[in-house]
This record gives structure tokens, C-alpha cells and sequence, in this order.
């Protein structure tokens, strides 16, 4: 996790790298810093806690330079505290580094510093980097050795990249070349962006793109140094590369709140449109049954199709969740076999080898590092095998810059624009709109659905955008008057079966991370087997119960928590008398199909996590202990 960012050109870095820092503080907000160079000394500003923190703390203080680097911090070692707070610098502050990730060796590369007299402040791994160039720029200086193709510090981070094991993004500062910004990356995102006379580097794109549109994504063993006359990038092994900047599309990128009081109220109101868009980008609304073409254009290469024999998804928290609904309805439409791994499990056990088998990684962000490492470790486990074993990847993303697109032979991109509090959720809604893409595009090319249901399904699917918005529009006040009653609530129950099943866990995910009520999700026939003893009238249950094939019985179970005095919420279709008997307060949407529900089902309980959460007056979007990208294992 970590945001960073670094500039160098003709402007006052200060404030763009502040401005920058407001664009990644979605990667973490335990502390953030920055530091410049001037008058030959680094300038280091440092606040613990959000930005505004920091941003307080330089009212009034002078911040010149016209390099500097950024940092809005998750912590991984050492407390959230100032000292442990980036950027951070030598002992002989003449070298700072900004860093994203984990440096696994750096017990054994602080323990050598310290032989050779070096003392150290923080608890951090990143310390020992400024630590380390500085040794090597001292070392380099004793022996008179001199680097010809690039600088000195360069070349000492060159050397000090290639000593450290993990996960890193790094940006370096030395007052000694005070014209020089340089860069590393080894699993962790840094995308370079190239302007008039000035050059910038962060964790990700939206930090840059108000100066430029010209930009390169850095590929992992790769470092760079940015000068105020261009960008130069290397290997780790000091071989140059020429790589051309890509313009990014003028996409509009709104970072604003729009007049909601989050952005995650504000997200969940977008989710009608994003389903249209997703439905716009993949599906022919005007299919019938009497069509001969495939109502489904994801653009993937035929390759993924080819004798297609199971399905291996990975992801992690609400996009595993949404793969829990992505594999039911592949094999129940398309009748593929399709197994949903946590991507932080299934690289330490890997299920055994299997022929002809699609890989699809989901991952909103697509710099999930769980998901990234499960994806590369079997991108090379498969990699030796013959044919039907060789690897065929396919990625679900909202971001189609990202690592993952990269790894991937492919991707379905979700359309969901860019989503800032850190609780999913139109991203959700947009990756089971692409998983719906996905079932219906194999159903067709396996015949497995008629044609009759195909078009009813297709039909159905676009009436969901306004079947959203209804629910939209007339429950939100009610639900936010019932999560009134639940500010002081210690544990909530979620049940449902089947399809609805992964909603449940959904919705306590949604409440747990925003509102930090213990809430557990469960399979509503499961409840039987143990957690129906956690049940007494102080646990609330919420059961979403949509008419299909497991309707009855997620009735029957939310009578058996009722009879241990639970009070019960129930998800239902709207006017249902039988519900209105059974449940206490009714959540009610639009009455679809039951294949369909999940679209609708997760809307109100993303409403009463919201509510509950803006009740308890806690910080919504940026939920404490949490970042929106986990870019560390
Ligand atoms: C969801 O509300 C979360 N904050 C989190 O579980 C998230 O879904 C998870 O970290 C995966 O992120 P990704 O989709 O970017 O890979």
C-alpha cells in the first residue's frame, strides 16, 4: 500500500506533490510527508495521521525546491507515528527515499550498517535504503570510482536495489545531484509521467494526470532517473531501455464528492449508470431469440475459449465475493466447472495442475498484491507444461493501466470509474455485470441456454439500471431512520443461500469495514450446524430471501432465528405478505429472477452499512487500519 509520488522541473514541487498525495491517499492514510531539496539541504515536512495533518503543519512554513518527493503512509513496520513517517533520510541527511512495499532483508542490511557505525531512528524497513545509497556514495568516493552512461547516485541506487528482497516502489533524493529524481520498482506499482520540462513518478496515475497524459509504466527490475531534460530508465542490471511514452485517453477523472458527504454514498448512487455502461460496452440489447450472432462481444482472443474445461478464479475480499457469484452462474449457465481461490491462499496451495483451464484474476484496482503474486505463480508453474496445460490468463479490472492487464493475456475491463472510498462498491456491481458478460458469452458458445432463454435473460438484464435507481430512490430514507437503531449494535448475522449466499457475506464485509460491528455472513442452512448459538435478541439478522429456488428455505431459517429471539431484516421482493409476517423490518427490492437478485439484493445493505457507520459519526471513506489498493502480501 503507500502512495508516492516524486517531481522535478521548474515548478514549486511542494504543492504537486501535496496535490499529488490528495489523489493517493486511498493507498493508506496513517501519516504522510514530503521533502524537497534546497539551498543544498533536504527540506523534510512529516505529519502522523490523513493529510490535512501535514497540510496544517506547512500553513505558514516555506517548503521551496523544485524537486521533491511524497509520501501518504500504510503502515506495515513501525506505529503509525511521525518518526516512522516517509520520506526518510541517512544519518547525514544527504539522502531521502519514499517507499511502497516491504523489504524483507532489512533485519540483516541494518545489522551490517550498524557495524559500520550507522545509527537508526525509526522502527521502519525503509530506512535502511537512504542508509545504504549513502554507503555506497562513500564507498564510491574512497575508491575514485566514476559511473560514464549515468551519475554516481544512480549507480549507487542501482547497487542498492539489487541487495534488497520483497515487494518495493522507491523514489530517491540526494542533495549531492540535486538535478536528479531516481526510481525502482520490484512488484509494486510506479508509472512515470513525462510534461514540458518536467517529469514526475507515483504509485498511480491519477496523481499525475493534471500535468501530463504522457506517461510509462515502470515493469518490475526496472529503475529511471528523471532530470529536468528527460527520463532515462535502466534494468536493475544497468542495461538502458528505450521505451516510448503512451498518451492516456482524455477520460474525465472525477475526484470530487459532488455534493454527497462521501464518496461512498456517492458511489453507491453511480451504480445504476455503471451497470448501463457495463451493459452498453458488452451486450447487444437488441438480441433475440432468432439472432444468429453471439449477443456477446468481450473482445477476448479465441484461445481463451478454445476446449475450455474448468475455470480457476482468484481475488480478494469484495472481489472474491463477487467471484462467489461469477462461479455460479458459470456453471449453472454454462455449465463449466469453476473453483474461487482467496489469491492469498492459493499460492502456498495451488490445486493440482488441470488441462484446458481459463485463469481469470479479479481485482478492481489490478494492483492487489495477493492477487498479482497468486497470478504470476501460476503463470509460472504452467508456463513448462505442454499445450492443454500452458497458461491462459484473463483479468477483471475497473483499471486497464494497471499490473494486472499486464500480466494477463487479456482483460475484461468493469467501467465502474474510478472509485475513492475505500469500502467497494460499484465495483462490485461492475464486476458481476462483466461475470454475467462472461456466463452468457460461454452459455451461447457452449448451448447451454436456449436461444428463448438467452433473449429473456438479456431482456432482464437491462432492466436492472432502473430497477437499481427505484430502490435508490425510495429506500435510502427508511433504511438510514432503521440503521439509527443499530449505532450501538455489537454483532450482526447475514444469511443467505445459493446465489445470495456470497450477498451475505458482502453485506457484512460492507458493515464490518465501515462501521467496525463484528458481522459474520453465513450460508442460511449452515446456521443449524453452530453460529445459530451466537443468537439472542441483541444480535440483529439480516436474510435475504428473493423468491427461487431456495426462497422457502431461507424463510424457514430466519423463523429458526426468530425463535431464538433474533430480530430479523429481511431482503425481499417488495408487497410480499408472506415476508411481511415473518420479518421484523423489510429491506424490499424489485422481485427478478432469482439469477438476478444479487444486483439488487446488495444495494440496501450497502445503504445500512453506510448508515450505520455515518451514525457512529466514523470516517466512512477511509475506514481505519485499511487502504482502498493492498499492494503488500
Ligand atoms: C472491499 O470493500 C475492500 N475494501 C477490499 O476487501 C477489496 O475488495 C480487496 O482489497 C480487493 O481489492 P481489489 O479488488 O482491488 O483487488
Amino acid at each position: 500500500m503507500c502512495g508516492i509520488v516524486g517531481y522535478i522541473g521548474t515548478q514549486a514541487a511542494s504543492g504537486i506533490l501535496l496535490e499529488g498525495l490528495r489523489k493517493l491517499e486511498y493507498r493508506g492514510y496513517d501519516s504522510a510527508g514530503i521533502a524537497t531539496i534546497w539551498e543544498g539541504k533536504i527540506q523534510r515536512v512529516r505529519a502522523k495521521g490523513k493529510l490535512h495533518n501535514l497540510q496544517s503543519k506547512l500553513i505558514g512554513q516555506e517548503m521551496p525546491g523544485q524537486v521533491g518527493i511524497g509520501h501518504t503512509r500504510w503502515a506495515t513496520h513501525g506505529k503509525p507515528e511521525e518518526h516512522n513517517a516517509h520520506p526518510h533520510a541517512d544519518m547525514a541527511q544527504r539522502v531521502a527515499v519514499v517507499q511502497n512495499g516491504i523489504i524483507e532483508n532489512y533485519r540483516e542490511l541494518r545489522e551490517e550498517l550498524k557495524q559500520l557505525g550507522y545509527e537508526f531512528v525509526t522502527e521502519t524497513d525503509t530506512e535502511v535504503i537512504p542508509n545504504l545509497v549513502a554507503e555506497c556514495l562513500n564507498q564510491m568516493q574512497r575508491s575514485g570510482e566514476s559511473e560514464q552512461y549515468y551519475s554516481p547516485f544512480t549507480e549507487a541506487v542501482r547497487r542498492v536495489v539489487n541487495r534488497l528482497d520483497g515487494a518495493f516502489a522507491i523514489v530517491f533524493l540526494c542533495v549531492d545531484y540535486p538535478d536528479e529524481i531516481v526510481v525502482a520498482r520490484q512488484q509494486a506499482p510506479l508509472v512515470l509521467g513525462f510534461g514540458q520540462g518536467e517529469f514526475f513518478c507515483a504509485s498511480d496515475i491519477p496523481a499525475i494526470l493534471p500535468y501530463t497524459r504522457a506517461i510509462v509504466p515502470l515493469e518490475n527490475g526496472e529503475m529511471a532517473t528523471l532530470t529536468p531534460l528527460g527520463i532515462e530508465i535502466y534494468t536493475f542490471a544497468g542495461n538502458r531501455l528505450k521505451k516510448h511514452p503512451h498518451l492516456l485517453a482524455s477520460t474525465s477523472l472525477t475526484m470530487e464528492k459532488q455534493g454527497f458527504k462521501h464518496f461512498m454514498l456517492k458511489e453507491i448512487y453511480e451504480q445504476p449508470s455503471v451497470v448501463r455502461t457495463g451493459l452498453e460496452a458488452y451486450i447487444n440489447r437488441h438480441w433475440t431469440s432468432e439472432s444468429t450472432s453471439n449477443p456477446i462481444s468481450l473482445g477476448l482472443p479465441p484461445e481463451i475459449y478454445t476446449d475450455l474445461e474448468q475455470i480457476q478464479i482468484v481475488a480478494c475480499g469484495t472481489s472474491w465475493h463477487a467471484s462467489l457469484i461469477g462461479k455460479y452462474l458459470l456453471e449453472q449457465l454454462a455449465q463449466v466447472p469453476s473453483q474461487v481461490h482467496y489469491a492469498s491462499e492459493f499460492r502456498y496451495a495451488p490445486p493440482p495442475l488441470t488441462a484446458s483451464t481459463l485463469i481469470v484474476g479479479v481485482t478492481q484496482s489490478g494492483e492487489t498484491a495477493d492477487t498479482l503474486s497468486a497470478i504470476t505463480m501460476e503463470k509460472q508453474r504452467r508456463a513448462n507444461q505442454s499445450a492443454p496445460f500452458r497458461p491462459r490468463l484473463l483479468g477483471i479490472t475497473n483499471r486497464m493501466q494497471s499490473s494486472l492487464t499486464r500480466l494477463m493475456d487479456c482483460a475484461i475491463d468493469i467501467h465502474a470509474g474510478i472509485e475513492i472510498g475505500v469500502a467497494a462498491t460499484k465495483t462490485f456491481t461492475a464486476q458481476l455485470v462483466a461475470f454475467y458478460c462472461l456466463a452468457i458469452d460461454l452459455a451461447y458458445r457452449r448451448h447451454t441456454l436456449s436461444p428463448t432463454q438467452l433473449e429473456q435473460l438479456i431482456q432482464q438484464l437491462w432492466q436492472l439500471p432502473a430497477q437499481i435507481e427505484s430502490i435508490l430512490e425510495t429506500q435510502e430514507r427508511q433504511i438510514e431512520e432503521l440503521a439509527h437503531e443499530f449505532a450501538e449494535t455489537q454483532d450482526f448475522i447475514f444469511i443467505g443461500r445459493g446465489i445470495n449466499y456470497p450477498i451475505a457475506l458482502e453485506g457484512a464485509l460492507k458493515l464490518k469495514e465501515i462501521s467496525y460491528i463484528h458481522a459474520e455472513g453465513y450460508p442460511a442452512g449452515e446456521m443449524k450446524h453452530g453460529p445459530i448459538a451466537l443468537l439472542d435478541a441483541k444480535v440483529p439478522v439480516v436474510a435475504i430471501a428473493m423468491p427461487g429456488s431456495v426462497y422457502e428455505k431461507v424463510l424457514s431459517n430466519a423463523q429458526e432465528a426468530k425463535a431464538r429471539d433474533a430480530r430479523l431484516i429481511g431482503v425481499t421482493p417488495i408487497n410480499d405478505a408472506h415476508a411481511a409476517e415473518i420479518f421484523d423490518d423489510l429491506l424490499p427490492v424489485p422481485n427478478v429472477e432469482e439469477w438476478l437478485s444479487p444486483l439488487l439484493t446488495v444495494i440496501p445493505l450497502q445503504f445500512l452499512a453506510y448508515h450505520i457507520a455515518a451514525r457512529r459519526g466514523l470516517d466512512v471513506d477511509q475506514p481505519r487500519n485499511l487502504a482502498k489498493s493492498v499492494t503488500v502480501e
